[in-house]
Parts: structure tokens; C-alpha cells; sequence
């Protein structure tokens, strides 16, 4: 087998980076070692910025998006009794969407595979080589159990945090890695009740926070701050409630309940690694970096990135020129680094961490962020996403 661009891993990134490369008559082959069920089941982010609707409706993916997506014009801030609305288009003149990562997911392999490019499920032993040369290939065992080499121009690490491609260009850069690991973790539930908010609730409380999302008018995604170490097993669907009941608290409002069809407890981290290149392979999305969920940033930023990369490998291989490949770490990472700090930023303003000076010092960048506008600006900027090229 041989292609232009081998790509590792069918989430959205490399899903999205296989269609804009189809786009620009690049070919390329996508190898996912899940099944196509396991990937469009996985529950994971919820909010689109503008730029990631821009990119996936310029991309012939905006039907389902735009028909049954939500457009959202802002966010309330919620502590000690006020509730308190941004506006986003007053702020900054964006909007952003609600639309599941899974229904990202699912348009982008229903396109793959309506004449796309080859996408192959359950392959196993995925193993790129020969990156340090202009012609790498992948080794991999197809679905039947048969062994395979895809011979490629260059490879996309999309394979996400646990994948095969970021220790290889690690090991051979000498690259840096940054982690930081956060003393809190998000239960997560989805639940078949209208959602009891036009736009996402994001409310500091001291018993911690919580997160009222929606993924349609009829399902609502809560998140709950909890220890690391918290057993789903101990949270009954009843305890569930009372807690967000309690951190959403406010007069004259109140949380519908209704029956939770998934929970699940998401560990925190900000992780970076450097480069995302090591000559013919490259990284992009949760392969080279993590953010913690509070600035809904992760899949937007994995989508930024290959819409950088594509960018990078039609110039490379159409018209033979290095110098976006050349430029595509520093560029994706001088943006990666943007939104683990704004990432950082939100995680810090609004997860209890016990310590009351912490809480006093939150408590007065939220009243700032709610009354200046300066302040409120700053973080509809970030949430709604700077421009790619920024
Ligand atoms: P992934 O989506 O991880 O895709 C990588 C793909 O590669 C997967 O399909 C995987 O099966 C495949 N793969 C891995 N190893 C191999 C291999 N060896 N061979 C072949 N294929 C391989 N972000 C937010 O903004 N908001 C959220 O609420 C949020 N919630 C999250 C909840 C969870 C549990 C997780 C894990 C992440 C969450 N994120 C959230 C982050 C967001 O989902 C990710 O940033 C996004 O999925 C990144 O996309 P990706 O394509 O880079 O990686
Ligand atoms: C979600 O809907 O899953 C979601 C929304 C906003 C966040 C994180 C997760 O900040």
C-alpha cells in the first residue's frame, strides 16, 4: 500500500486533516486501531468555537452542524448567590456551538467513507518508521489479522495522548515535555432531561465547582468538581442531583432532573510536548498536547492544528516548498500554549481548592471579570477562540 499522507488515528483530528487534504487532491490513508461503534460512542467535548464551524462548514461539513447544532452568544458566571451573563457577540463579535465531538465525529467518517480516502478500523501493531527519511512507512496488522506497510511521503500523529506516535519523535528531538496535574477531576453525566439553562452555567461554589452543558434541547451534559480518587460507584444518580442542585443554587431558579444514561469520572491535566515534528512525522491534537476541559478548548485546538498541518503538507507536496512544514511546530505551539493557559486560567479561577486565601483571591477575579469589561473581554476572546494564524 502507498500514500501521500499515513495517518494515525481516527479522531477528529485525523479525520479532519484527512478531508482538507482530500480537498486539495492530497491522498492519504487512515489506520484507527478502535472500532468504528467504540469511536462514535466516545463521549467527549461539547463546544465548538467559531473558527472549528468556520473550518468544518468551509470543509462541506456544516449541514447536520448547522441544522442541529446550538449556537451559543455567551456563558453565565455563577458564585456566592449571583449569576451572571457574558456576552459574547457584544464582547467580541463571536459566537460558539454546541455540538457533540461525536457528532463531529460521526460526519466526518460518514464523509470519509462516501467516496473519501481509505479509513481502516480495528488495525492493531501500528508502528511508524523510517520517519528520518523522505519516505517513512507505517507497519501495522489490518483488521484480518493480516500484516501491512503503508509507504507514505510523511505521517500524522493523531493518535491522541496514549498513542504510538509522540514517544517516537520525543525519543529522537531530545523534545521537552510539560505536565501539570491537577488536584481535582470532573464527574461527568448525560442525562435525558432538558437542559434548565438557554446558555452553560460555569458556577464556583465552596463545596466545588460545577458545569451545566447541553449536547441538544432535549439532553443535558453536568459536570461535578470531585477528588481524584472519587469511585463512580459512590455517586448514586440521587447524590448526583443533590450536589448539583446545591452548587447551582440561585432564587427563583431551578435544576430539572431526569434519568442519567452515562457517568463517568475525567482526571485533569495540562501536558505539552516539543516539537510536533521530527522531520516526516508529525503531531497534531491530543498526541502532542492535553488542557484541562474548563476552557472547552481540547478539540478546538486539535482541529486548529491540522488545519495548520494540511495547510503545511499541500505546500510540501505540491509545490515541494518546506518552509510552513518547517514553521508548523512553532506556530501550532505558540497557540497550544495560549489555550493551556487560558485553560489554566479558568481551572484555577473556578475549582475550590480548600484553601481560603485561594477562595478570597478567586472569588475577586470573578467580581472583576463580571463588572469590567476589559476583564470580560479577555476571556470571550480566549473562549471563543483566537484566529488560527494568531
Ligand atoms: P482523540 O480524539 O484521542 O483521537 C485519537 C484517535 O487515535 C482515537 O480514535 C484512538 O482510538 C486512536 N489511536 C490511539 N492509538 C492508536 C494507535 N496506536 N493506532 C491507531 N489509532 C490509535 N475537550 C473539551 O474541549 N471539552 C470536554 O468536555 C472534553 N472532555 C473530554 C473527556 C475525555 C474523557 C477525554 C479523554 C477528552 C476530553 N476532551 C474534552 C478533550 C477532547 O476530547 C480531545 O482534545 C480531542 O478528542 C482531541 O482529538 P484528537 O483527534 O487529537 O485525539
Ligand atoms: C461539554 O459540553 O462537555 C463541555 C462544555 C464546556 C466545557 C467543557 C465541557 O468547558
Amino acid at each position: 500500500m502507498r500514500t501521500q499522507v499515513g495517518i494515525i488515528g481516527a479522531g477528529p483530528a485525523g479525520l479532519l486533516l484527512s478531508r482538507l487534504l482530500t480537498l486539495q487532491g492530497i491522498d492519504s490513508v487512515v489506520l484507527e486501531n478502535r472500532s468504528r461503534s467504540y469511536v462514535e460512542a466516545r463521549i467527549r467535548a461539547g463546544i465548538l468555537e467559531q473558527h472549528s464551524v468556520d473550518t468544518l462548514t468551509a470543509a462541506g461539513l456544516g449541514d447536520r452542524l448547522h441544522r442541529e447544532g446550538l449556537e451559543h452568544r455567551g456563558i453565565y458566571l455563577q458564585y456566592t448567590g449571583t449569576r451572571h451573563k457574558l456576552d459574547f457577540p457584544e464582547l467580541c463579535g463571536r459566537t460558539v456551538w454546541v455540538y457533540g465531538q461525536t457528532e463531529v465525529v460521526k460526519d466526518l467518517i460518514a464523509a470519509q467513507l462516501d467516496g473519501g480516502p481509505p479509513l481502516l478500523f480495528e488495525v492493531s501493531d501500528v508502528t511508524p518508521e523510517d520517519v528520518d527519511t523522505d519516505s517513512p512507512r507505517i507497519r501495522f496488522t489490518d483488521a484480518d489479522g493480516v500484516p501491512q506497510v503503508l509507504g507514505c511521503d510523511v505521517i500524522a500523529g493523531t493518535d491522541g495522548f496514549h498513542g504510538v506516535s509522540r514517544p517516537v519523535v520525543t525519543e529522537r528531538t531530545e523534545g521537552r515535555l510539560w505536565e501539570r496535574t491537577y488536584p481535582y477531576a470532573w464527574l461527568g453525566v448525560l442525562a435525558d432531561v432538558a437542559p434548565s439553562t438557554d446558555e452553560l452555567i460555569y458556577a464556583w461554589h465552596p463545596d466545588g465547582f460545577a458545569l451545566h452543558s447541553m449536547r441538544s434541547p432535549s439532553v443535558s451534559r453536568l459536570y461535578l468538581q470531585v477528588d481524584p480518587a472519587e469511585k463512580i460507584e459512590e455517586w448514586s444518580d440521587d447524590r448526583i442531583w443533590t450536589a448539583l442542585a446545591t452548587r447551582f443554587s440561585l432564587d427563583g431558579w431551578e435544576l430539572e432532573t431526569g434519568p442519567i444514561t452515562e457517568k463517568s469520572v475525567l482526571p485533569m491535566r495540562s501536558f505539552v510536548s516539543a516539537p510536533m515534528r521530527h522531520r516526516r512525522l508529525f503531531l497534531a491534537g491530543d498526541a502532542a498536547h492535553i488542557v484541562p476541559p474548563t476552557g472547552a478548548k481540547g478539540l478546538n485546538l486539535a482541529l486548529a492544528d491540522v488545519t495548520l498541518l494540511a495547510t503545511a503538507l499541500v505546500r510540501l507536496l505540491r509545490e515541494r516548498q518546506t518552509d510552513l512544514v518547517d514553521d508548523y511546530s512553532d506556530r501550532a505551539l505558540a497557540r497550544v500554549w495560549r489555550c493551556t493557559h487560558f485553560s489554566w486560567w479558568m481551572t484555577s479561577m473556578l475549582h475550590r481548592s480548600g484553601d481560603d486565601f485561594d477562595a478570597e483571591l478567586q472569588l475577586s477575579q470573578l467580581r472583576r471579570v463580571c463588572s469590567s469589561e476589559a476583564a470580560a473581554r479577555e476571556l470571550a476572546e480566549n473562549y471563543t477562540g483566537l484566529p488560527i494564524d494568531d
